[in-house]
């Protein structure tokens, strides 16, 4: 195997709070390593563009406070055809790239997954997500940030809802998952929580209406998780033809969830598998995302945390359940 000096690192994907600690450990791990560290910008498509930069020490001072990303994202379309894949493999030739870093989720994993098995070349993942949905690691870049900008959110909300005695239906982040909402629905006291882990053939708002909502409250909050379908919009409107005698409102939270300096846990952690990233690269390992499993790095095969659902936490359910009496 040809001997590592310079490795490439890009984001991809949605932003997610401490992707710039990452961005910082990955370069300070890297160039105090003896590696050089070249930037490359807007995701995959920077790889397929050519939009690349050397990174010395300096060119990550100060960001660890801030969140987004310095080097920019992007979810790139043409990456995921055979043109655009050799042509990134170009760019990797041109700037004499030996082995990637990429800090994404899901999608921007497949990508390097799928890269490091077409060319042969080795590829490391940086769980970046405020989603939480990557299997392999208990936390992703960006969650515990998310849940506490959510968590403020609601808070605020409640006051209004309390105030005028009303039922709000606050939509939060996550795609397919419901971590972000049944996380945050717990930390904020909420009522209930719809989440798309509930087995769809349960009518989570019949359920929740008829265990009684205001026999001993006046307001209420109900956490969904975004869906194309049934989300905060859909409930609201069921509620208003069905029980019609309840005032709703809904607050759709949005992009503001991905904003703002991330939390001590999330730059942490971005520290940690930042410097694991390169320890990887050092062991001669590819293909693999690093992660923090019970306090441990862990390197889990991107064939694994991919292809594996990360379990969703039934009693999570019973928990917001017997709380929210
Ligand atoms: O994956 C992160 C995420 O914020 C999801 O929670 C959300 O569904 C999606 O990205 C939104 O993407 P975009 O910023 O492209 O609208």
């Amino acid at each position: 195997m040809a001997k590592i000096k310079t490795i490439g690192l890009l984001t991809s994907g949605g932003d997610a709070p401490g992707m710039n600690a990452a961005i910082r450990a990955v370069t300070r791990a890297g160039i105090y390593n003896g590696f050089n560290i070249k930037g490359i910008y807007r995701g995959y498509e920077g790889l397929i563009n050519d939009e690349v930069k050397t990174f010395t020490t300096e060119n990550v001072s100060g960001i660890i406070t801030r969140g987004g990303t310095i080097l920019k994202t992007a979810r790139s379309k043409d990456f995921m055809t055979p043109e655009g894949m050799q042509k990134a493999y170009e760019t990797i030739q041109k700037e004499e790239i030996d082995a990637l870093i990429v800090i994404g989720g899901n999608g921007s994993l497949t990508g390097a997954w799928n890269f490091g098995v077409e060319f042969d070349f080795p590829c490391i993942g940086l769980p970046g997500t405020i989603d939480n949905d990557l299997y392999g690691t208990d936390n992703t870049i960006g969650y515990d940030t998310t849940m506490n900008t959510i968590m403020e959110c609601v808070d605020r909300i409640r006051d209004t809802a309390n105030s005028h005695e009303r039922i709000f239906f606050v939509e939060v982040m996550g795609r397919d998952a419901g971590f972000l909402a049944q996380n945050c629905a717990i930390a904020c006291g909420a009522e209930a929580a719809i989440v798309p882990e509930e087995t769809t053939d349960v009518d989570q708002l019949a359920q929740f209406m008829s265990r009684g909502i205001r026999k001993s409250k006046k307001s209420c909050i109900v956490i969904v998780s975004e869906s194309p379908k049934c989300g905060a919009l859909y409930y609201a409107d069921r509620v208003e033809k069905e029980f019609p005698e309840f005032d709703v409102r809904v607050s759709i939270l949005g992009h503001l969830q991905r904003g703002g300096s991330p939390s001590a846990r999330d730059r942490i952690l971005a520290s940690i598998t930042g410097v694991g990233a390169i320890e990887a690269i050092k062991q001669g390992q590819r293909n693999i995302m690093v992660g923090v499993r019970n306090n441990e790095v862990v390197y889990v095969p991107f064939s694994e945390c991919i292809r594996t659902d990360k379990r969703f936490d039934k009693r999570l359910i019973k928990v917001l359940d017997e709380l929210s009496i």
